[in-house]
């Protein structure tokens, strides 16, 4: 490899490095912005409370779920035993299309009612439901069953949704459809869903996380900690929705983060998010890439296509990459529309793509462990952190580089953080929460 693109290499590297002593900074400016979003104090932490806790693992019932916010929307019928059996879940998955998530909320909203009577039709399912409704976006909740859209994020832009009660909208669309036999009982985000998913069988469940398209965390939190008592809420525990993907203090960031930044729907805001988020991931690396190749380093100043353009390298080109052996790289390369690669290219871009990732997966990494941290400072017990998502499940080397900034931020004490694959979790916690609901209101 030339000694120019070599040095680019350990720059990049030295840039994109973070390491405890940076994470620990950034965990003690996470805690402080919980602090202050807890309060109801300006923060980059929303906190949102979600009145919802963990479940017994009691909750029985036969219960639909929504779950809305990544590309694919599903519609669940989950048969909860309540006695520690696997529960039966049937489901069908929706694509939604730009002019779902991109026009106006009438539409998005139609386009899931229709889905949810195809899906009735579809199972003969007749006689009246009860559903839990996960929606992954900030959420402001003022009870179980009602919240406000508070901003989208992740590129979603229908109009007429932000400031308006999701639970509502999609009831009137549901209303508009004639689908009579459901019942809207409860409203939660994805990360709450996936951690009840975990939690309703494994007790040391406290944090959920979703590393996907987006990120998040939520966790269990005391309600004496909250600073307003949420209203009609009487359990002493309550899940709080961080909504860490916007958390912006002492981010390793980067001049492409800010470039990325700048040409996003939401500038300004999200910063965590577009550094770790799989919708951002492969735009970074692309970034990176496109500056050399006009810097004449890569490529021999040759502008291979979805390097050179805005949002055509994807994540999924970087997991691709990092999942092939080095040697096959420039194959892997040409597979992916980049074709004519000479080995030092192909492994520049490939390392480019790693450093990325291990950047983000450190960062997702200090975000848990300032979560575990305010619920267990000395990390005196075990906690499982339910996890969801493609970047977790899928990207090459996420996990471990993960796992190696926790080791260097507790040492022996690392593995009493346990991340934990939730798949699908957060349909499923939806009809564990509704099912909670459904029995609270009967008692
Ligand atoms: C949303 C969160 C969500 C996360 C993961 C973020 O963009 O704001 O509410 O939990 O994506 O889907």
């Amino acid at each position: 490899m030339e000694s120019a693109l070599q040095n680019a290499l350990a720059s990049l590297s030295g840039q994109l490095d973070f390491q405890a002593p940076e994470m620990r900074s950034m965990i003690a400016a996470f805690h402080e912005q919980m602090e202050r979003g807890l309060r109801g104090e300006p923060s980059s932490l929303k906190m949102l409370p979600t009145f919802t806790d963990n479940p017994s693992g009691r909750e029985k019932g036969d219960i639909l779920a929504l779950d809305l916010g990544g590309t694919n929307f599903r519609v669940l019928r989950v048969r909860l035993t309540g006695d520690g059996r696997e529960p039966g879940i049937t489901g069908g998955k929706f694509k939604l299309a730009t002019e779902h998530v991109a026009r106006t909320g009438e539409e998005l909203f139609g386009a899931i009612a229709r889905f949810i009577r195809q899906f009735m039709e579809a199972q003969g399912l007749r006689g009246t439901y009860p559903l839990g409704f996960t929606f992954s976006f900030p959420i402001r909740q003022q009870a179980l069953r009602r919240g406000e859209l508070i901003v989208w994020t992740k590129g979603w832009t229908a109009s007429g949704v932000e400031g308006r009660d999701v639970v509502a909208l999609l009831e009137l669309a549901l209303e508009k459809q004639g689908v009579a036999g459901v019942r809207v009982v409860s409203l939660n985000n994805d990360t709450t869903g996936t951690q009840v998913a975990r939690a309703y069988f494994d007790p040391a469940c406290d944090a959920g996380c979703i590393l996907g398209t987006g990120t998040n965390v939520c966790y269990r939190e005391s309600v004496s900690r909250l600073g307003e008592a949420p209203l009609g809420y009487n359990r002493e525990a309550m899940i709080i929705n961080m909504e860490s993907g916007n958390f912006n203090q002492k981010l390793p960031r980067h001049r492409h983060d800010a470039a990325l930044d700048a040409c996003s729907e939401n500038p300004g805001a999200q910063w965590e998010e577009k550094m770790v988020g799989g919708r951002y991931l492969g735009e970074l690396v692309r970034l990176a890439a496109a500056d050399w190749i006009g810097r004449g380093l890569l490529f021999g100043g040759r502008r291979p296509g979805p390097l050179s353009e805005r949002d055509l390298w994807s994540s999924e080109a970087v997991s691709a990459l990092l999942a092939a052996p080095p040697d096959e790289a420039p194959a892997r390369l040409a597979g992916l529309g980049v074709p004519g690669a000479g080995p030092d290219d192909a492994a520049a871009v490939r390392e480019i793509g790693r450093l990325f990732v291990r950047r983000a997966a450190r960062i997702a990494a200090a975000v848990l462990s300032a979560t575990m941290t305010r619920i267990d400072p000395g990390l005196e017990r075990a906690h499982t952190v339910a996890v969801d998502g493609s970047l977790f499940e899928k990207m090459p080397g996420f996990r471990a580089f993960m796992a190696e900034a926790f080791s260097g931020l507790f040492g022996v004490r690392a593995d009493r953080i346990a991340p934990v694959l939730t798949h699908d979790g957060s349909g499923l916690g939806a009809a564990i929460i509704a099912a909670a609901a459904e029995a609270e209101n009967i008692a």
